[in-house]
């Protein structure tokens, strides 16, 4: 995938151009669809897709003026998702995509002067029809279900977990907000525990806010493509292991650590992308999914000259962090 800067665009945008088709939602041109007019009622799916967008169109054209031209499906999408941030004097512009990824979008904004940031990645998620969901229910095992405040919804019989029961679209969508929600309470206590981490800057229901790493039309690339000299290597692996320990130590797991969430620059390394995260005491897969992320960032770094033996250290920092044994939980012990 390509940077083009005359456009600001990925390649990746060109599918939102496909989304009438593959959907079969009639052009603007065939249907005047944004103008209200009449159409011809569409099968359900297809209604639930209009329903979504058109949901976001309400937001009166011209009011939000970015620097980056979006595709005409995403340009909607985009401002559902983003113009809150401006309204809370978060962002004031979006300059380009940094990355169009399966489960989200990585704006690059312009941050409001008052912060402490100059540039901020915006993280938005695709609309639920649009993505590609990850097995998440092997992560979500011990979570609780977080609210858009990022607090726990506690009553196990409440009308929220009776829609996620019944497998309503309400209840599809309170998932998807506590997905989000987990990546950014664990990214705002990962920051205050020190970790290497982006500054988490705000969570809205379909995107979250947090320090660019890099420069304008250089985003920090991820480890994985990157050779490194040996000391530099060794330095790195050093600093995430201790990533790594510091999240078990207070008993978290990234859940998709590899070379692929790790952006380097300037010299240092930041860990990203943490929807997976996942309990380490409370959950059955906890020991399974800790040691394929300590295996895969030793593989990064055996190709890089680092001697590391990944079940060692797995076997150590679970002995020394874990009370409970592998594919056991806390309720297992009751
Ligand atoms: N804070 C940031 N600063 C700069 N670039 C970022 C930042 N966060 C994410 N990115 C870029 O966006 C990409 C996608 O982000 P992330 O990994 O969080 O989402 P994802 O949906 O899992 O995407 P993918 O499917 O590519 O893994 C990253 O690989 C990185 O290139
Ligand atoms: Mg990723």
């Amino acid at each position: 995938m390509s940077f083009d800067p005359k456009s600001q665009r990925f390649d990746a945008n060109e599918e939102y151009n496909q989304i009438p088709a593959r959907f079969q939602i009639k052009t603007e041109e065939e249907t005047n669809w944004r103008t209200n007019r009449k159409v011809r009622k569409p099968k359900k799916s297809k209604q639930q897709v209009v329903a979504e967008l058109a949901d976001a169109s309400h937001v009166s054209e011209g009011s939000f003026k970015i620097t980056y031209k979006p595709a005409r499906y995403e340009a909607i999408w985009l401002q559902a998702s983003l113009e809150p941030f401006f309204t809370q004097a978060l962002i004031e512009d979006v300059l380009a995509l940094v990355k169009g990824g399966k489960e989200a979008n990585v704006y690059l904004c312009r941050a409001t002067p008052h912060l402490p940031v100059r540039y901020i990645a915006a993280k938005v998620y695709r609309p639920r029809q649009f993505r590609n969901l990850r097995n998440d229910k092997m992560y979500r095992e011990g979570r609780e279900l977080l609210n858009s405040l990022g607090t726990p919804i506690k009553d196990r019989d409440n009308r929220e977990m009776r829609a996620i029961r019944n497998k309503t679209s309400f209840g599809a969508e309170l998932t998807h907000i506590s997905w989000l929600m987990h990546e950014y309470v664990t990214l705002q206590r990962l920051h205050q525990l020190g970790a290497a981490v982006p500054l988490p800057i705000g969570a809205g229901d379909n995107a979250i806010l947090m320090d660019f790493i890099g420069a304008p039309g250089q985003p920090a690339p991820v480890l994985h493509g990157l050779s490194l000299p040996l000391s530099e290597a060794r330095h790195h692996f050093t600093e995430i292991m201790r990533n790594i320990e510091l999240m078990l130590h207070h008993g978290m797991i990234h859940g998709d650590l590899s070379a692929y969430n790790i952006l380097y620059w300037e010299g240092t390394i930041t860990l990203i992308d943490f929807p997976q995260v996942t309990l380490s005491e409370s959950n059955h897969n906890a020991y399974r999914i800790f040691q394929r992320d300590v295996q895969r960032v030793c593989e990064y770094f055996a190709q890089q000259g680092v001697e590391c033996d990944a079940r060692q250290l797995v076997e150590k920092l679970w002995g020394d962090y874990v009370k409970t044994a592998p594919d056991r939980t806390v309720s297992d012990l009751e």
